[in-house]
């Protein structure tokens, strides 16, 4: 019968085994590392406020120009990964001021931009004029050709989010800069790929909205129809509940009235043989008992 095998290693034995594993570069898998039960992520939870981060991305505009720097970005850089926001993405917040270009440039990793502040600029993306309003988001995907400019007299700041970490991880980063500055611009077109615009998104958000407030109130109005016929079903159900109730009662009632009655009559009897003592006759003394019962109740009468 085939079983688990139990062996029992000296220490040293072991250990010596391991030091010639290692000097091979081999590593036994039964040391641990490797698979968790559960997930376990080095990045922890961690928030960049604005009020921070917007005066230090007009520091580094003073500090330094985009000559000099490929691009002028700050990373937000996760307090437990080495300057990334997590294990696969990047997250950095880009300034460019009035006047200033961020060269062309294309790379393995891809990135979208959510457009923070500015009152213009554009991004151009494979010679496509890509402009730049606050709430918008805008793509770069891998290998594109992308340069910035702003052509306004307020800074332009965006966040930008890319998979270089992923890239990186895959060994498959890599870079080119363009053979120029900036790119030649194609003839503009309004309805870019890669351009996700704030005012066609709020249209949108705002379509989806009435539409969703529109599927409420035909929600409430079916859900009123639906409860109105429960409350008639109720009421019709509680009606002939009450009828067949009434009935009992009434049944009940008739015994106990005749009940009533039967007392009545056996006062009215007691009643009439005093009267009797009276020297009263029987004719009369019967015709009193019929005037007495004349006068009870008519739920009496059975
Ligand atoms: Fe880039």
């Amino acid at each position: 019968m085939q079983q688990l095998s139990d062996i029992q290693s000296a220490p040293e034995e072991l250990q010596d085994y391991y030091e010639q594993l290692r000097a091979q570069h081999v590593t036994p898998a039964w040391l641990g590392g490797g698979i968790s039960l559960e997930p376990q992520s080095q990045a922890v939870p961690y928030v960049w406020h604005w009020r921070d981060l917007r005066p230090q991305a007009m520091r580094a505009a003073e500090l330094v120009g985009t000559q000099q720097a490929e691009r002028r970005v700050l990373r937000l850089t996760n307090p437990n990964l080495p300057g990334i926001a997590s294990n696969t993405l990047v997250a950095n917040i880009q300034i460019v001021m009035p006047g200033e270009i961020a060269r062309a440039h294309r790379h393995s990793g891809a990135a979208l931009r959510l457009i923070i502040e500015g009152q213009g600029g554009y991004t151009v993306v494979n010679g496509e004029r890509v402009p730049m309003a606050p709430g918008d988001l805008v793509l770069t995907p891998n290998w594109s050709w992308h340069d910035h400019v702003n052509d306004t007299d307020a800074p332009m700041i965006w966040l930008d989010g890319l998979d270089t970490p992923l890239v990186r991880m895959l060994e498959a980063g890599f870079y080119e800069e363009y053979h120029q500055e900036r790119q030649e611009l194609a003839p503009l077109v309004n309805a870019s790929e890669w351009h996700y615009p704030m005012s066609e998104m709020r249209a949108a958000l705002e379509r989806a909205r009435e539409e969703s407030a529109e599927l409420v109130r035909k929600n409430q109005q079916e859900v009123a129809a639906a409860k109105a016929e429960l409350i008639a079903a109720a009421k019709k159900q509680s009606d002939e509940l009450l009828a067949a109730a009434r009935k009992t009662i009434s049944e009940e009632k008739r015994q106990a009235l005749a009940e009533l009655r039967a007392q009545a009559v056996d006062i009215a009897i007691e009643a009439a043989g005093r009267l009797v003592q009276m020297n009263m006759d029987d004719g009369k003394q019967k015709q009193l008992v019929e005037e007495y019962l004349s006068q009870l109740p008519k739920e009496t009468r059975v």
